[in-house]
């Protein structure tokens, strides 16, 4: 097996910077996410939460939201930091959405707080068998 790819320095910074507005008062768990559409643009988001705890935004969701409204629908690469050395890995609902924009050679790196890249994975590892646009073809 070759050595895992890294996460690229310009998400890495990104997410980082992301992170920083995360606002999440009640969970105090800060979330940073960027991505790389296929036209090159570099896009992030941070979590949001909410009063109402079930209404809280997801920062994989915003950047995806971010990403459609400046004309995008594509990505291949998306770096997501947590909190902390436990790697962030996203929520079902968020394997979900990034399914719906990537194709099956996308990469999701997960960082920790010094840039490391601590998991690197596939669309297929992220989200096996998954349901997509083409099953409504
Ligand atoms: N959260 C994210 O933003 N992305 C993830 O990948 C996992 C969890 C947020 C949701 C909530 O605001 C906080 O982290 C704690 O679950």
């Amino acid at each position: 097996m070759g050595e895992m790819k890294k996460a690229p320095r310009d998400l890495i910074d990104a997410a980082l910077a992301a992170r920083d507005k995360a606002y999440a008062p009640y969970s105090k768990f800060h979330v940073g996410a960027a991505l790389r559409t296929a036209e090159g643009k570099v896009i992030a988001g941070c979590n949001v939460e909410n009063a109402a705890y079930p209404e809280g935004v997801c920062a994989e969701a915003g950047a995806i939201s971010a990403m459609v409204l400046a004309g995008e629908t594509k990505f291949d690469e998306i770096v997501v930091v947590g909190l902390g050395d436990v790697a962030c890995t996203p929520c079902g609902g968020c394997r979900q959405k990034i399914r719906e924009f990537t194709g099956s050679d996308a990469t999701i790196f997960i960082i920790n707080d010094a840039g490391e890249t601590l998991l690197t994975l596939s669309r297929e590892e992220l989200i096996p068998h998954s349901f997509g646009p083409e099953n409504l073809k």
